[in-house]
């Protein structure tokens, strides 16, 4: 789906997260989330704090896993995605603190094939995610499952690709501050929400759009997967649509 530009977009999808999140009230029952970072979704999480604010909009029923955090990464500091949507989003709706997961950037490397198994178990116990929201990588990255990824990869440490610690350099600082590992949701959960929207704006994402939607479903663009869901969208601005 192709919107005039990002703020558009990002109401519509806003206003498809509300109402699901509605249904899901009116029959008692939570509405899982897989929420994204990135600068993409930030006027999608706008848009949720404001139908909150003014609209009445309640995330009590809302439980929520985020798609991944960087490896290592102390949850207070300022590049945190668990700091991220605090300050986005958490902090500004009624959302309950223990039904918010974000990868824990934290733990001891032994024990992290372990926590990745939970991180899925509870999603699993909670009968999958309803609706996903995803950003796309440079390089076609969905959560951080870079280039190379296998569509039925778990949730694991990854290493990030110097492309994608380039694009986050700024963030840290330089290249040498930019951490080389991540945690992330693997692709085999995404495959399996109900519903997964991604969400591209500008340009400069214009060759990977065209190259996820219409290109061969390789592991070299993971979003390319995303071709065999049977219930996913891209949602773009004109310019991410413009090589279509
Ligand atoms: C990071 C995140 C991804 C995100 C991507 C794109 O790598 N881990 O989830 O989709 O960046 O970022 P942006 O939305 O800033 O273009």
């Amino acid at each position: 789906i192709v919107y005039e530009n990002s703020v558009t977009a990002s109401k519509a999808v806003a206003k498809e997260i509300a109402d699901l999140i509605r249904v899901k009230q009116s029959q008692k029952q939570p509405c899982i989330l897989g929420l994204a970072t990135g600068s993409t979704p930030k006027g999608l999480y706008a848009e949720l704090v404001r139908l909150h604010k003014e609209e009445g909009l309640s995330f009590k029923n809302v439980i929520s896993f985020n798609l991944d955090e960087y490896y290592p990464m102390e949850p207070d500091s300022i590049n945190s995605y668990v700091r991220f949507m605090k300050e986005l989003l958490f902090n500004h709706v009624d959302i309950l603190p223990e039904n918010c997961h974000v990868p824990d950037g934290m733990l001891p490397k032994e024990r992290i094939a372990d926590y990745c198994d939970q991180y899925e178990a509870k999603i699993e116990s909670l009968g999958g995610i309803d609706l996903q929201i995803l950003g796309i990588g440079g390089n076609g990255h969905i959560g951080f499952n870079e280039s190379g990824s296998l569509q039925n990869s778990k949730t694991r440490l990854v290493a990030l690709d110097h492309i994608t610690r380039v694009a986050a350099s700024n963030d840290f600082s330089g290249l040498n501050n930019t951490p080389r590992t991540a945690i992330t949701l693997g692709v085999k959960k995404i495959m399996e929400a109900k519903r997964v929207i991604l969400l591209a704006w500008g340009e400069s994402k214009s060759n990977i759009i065209r190259a996820s939607v219409e290109g061969p479903v390789i592991n070299q663009v993971p979003a390319s997967f995303l071709q065999e869901h049977n219930n996913a969208i891209f949602v773009l601005d004109q310019a991410a649509a413009s090589k279509l």
